[in-house]
């Protein structure tokens, strides 16, 4: 007998927009650092973050049935406070905070993406390229909190990643790293952390080396970890045995991403690695829908760059010379995509 179809995908997925906007609204209001110091009541948490009191129980309830907060209790006496999750990754004094991620989508991209039927007929950006015609790094690095709120971002989307990719990836052939593209330096204080025997290079823009260099010096990691400033497409990178770009080749047109592969192969020794670490899209385009969408999203914020398969990474890697490949599946729908230089 034939399954009925069901529109219940349809409908999760057409809605799907009212639940990201109450947990993006959720850390907008700081709610997740208010509760980390204690559990509240909804008059409470109402007067505190000044929710009028038609929206409060829906929007305080609606988090605990979506599973971003939990509560003793049932009506005007119950207590709200965080999940574990939320406790560790939403709440500001967390060391694992990444809601820099969430306030960046909900203050940039959660607008911009109102406009993909556009950006699908023209094939243009939708974000504050569109808006003021400067190169988006240009753009967003023009106010210190553009560049803060999107350097943190940059950390939510990668802490996992790079956890993993210190344990996967063997590291003990090689003595030093250079993480091109490296914001926060958050690639090399994470696995600077598991090799003690390794030393880094972050390479970046100028404007993001005082910030990189706080984050290095609160690591107690300022002897290993040294910022060198630069534009990749001006500069030659720092040699290392290991070159490392994360969320780098998706944000830059096909002739703009073989420039960086070229750059990386020459600042390698022979037996080097290259390692991009990139929502890798799955060779026959069916499964890694995140991958898809933020290919989509680099559509939305720079028009002609785009996210690729393993595929492809080979196809171009070998174009330079790199001979030998490996994919390394990390967090989620994140992979690491290797290409090794031959001895
Ligand atoms: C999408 S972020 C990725 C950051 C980090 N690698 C990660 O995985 O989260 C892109 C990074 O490239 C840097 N960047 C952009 N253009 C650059 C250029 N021309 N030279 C050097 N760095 C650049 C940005 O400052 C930013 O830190």
């Amino acid at each position: 007998m034939n399954k009925q179809p069901d529109p219940s995908h349809i409908m999760q997925t057409a809605t799907a927009f009212w639940a990201s906007k109450v947990l993006l609204t959720a850390v907008e209001f700081d709610l997740f650092s208010v509760l980390a110091k204690e559990s509240m009541t909804a008059m409470q948490l109402g007067e505190r973050l000044n929710i009028h009191p038609r929206g409060r129980f829906d929007f305080l309830d609606a988090l605990v049935a979506l599973k971003f907060l939990d509560r003793d209790g049932d009506g005007p006496d119950g207590l709200y406070r965080n999940t574990p999750e939320t406790d560790a990754f939403l709440n500001k004094a967390s060391p694992a905070y990444i809601g820099g991620l969430p306030e960046m989508l909900n203050a940039r991209l959660f607008g911009f993406w109102n406009e993909l039927g556009t950006a699908l007929r023209t094939g243009e950006a939708q974000s504050e390229a569109k808006i003021h015609g400067k190169p988006i790094f240009e753009e967003l690095y023009a106010s210190e909190s553009s560049l803060g709120t999107f350097l943190e971002a940059m950390t939510g989307f990668q802490f996992a990643n790079f956890l993993q990719l210190a344990e996967k990836f063997d590291f003990s052939r090689f003595n030093s790293v250079c993480d091109v593209g490296g914001a926060l330096a958050l690639l090399s204080r994470t696995v600077a952390s598991k090799h003690d025997h390794l030393v880094f290079n972050t390479f970046d823009l100028p404007p993001v080396a005082p910030l990189a260099q706080k984050q290095i010096d609160a690591a107690g990691m300022t002897d290993r970890i040294s910022v060198v400033s630069g534009d990749f497409f001006r500069d030659e990178l720092p040699k290392a045995d290991v070159i490392t770009m994360g969320n780098i080749l998706h944000d830059w047109n096909l002739e703009k991403k073989k420039v960086l592969i070229q750059k990386a192969y020459d600042a390698l020794p022979a037996g080097g690695a290259f390692i991009a670490v990139e929502n890798l899209i799955d060779d026959a385009r069916r499964e890694n829908a995140f991958g898809l969408l933020m290919s989509l999203n680099m559509l939305i914020e720079f028009g002609d760059a785009f996210d690729y398969t393993a595929a492809d990474f080979r196809a171009w890697c070998s174009e330079v010379g790199f001979s030998d490949f490996d994919v390394i599946p990390l967090a989620g729908p994140t992979s690491a995509a290797v290409a090794y230089k031959g001895v």
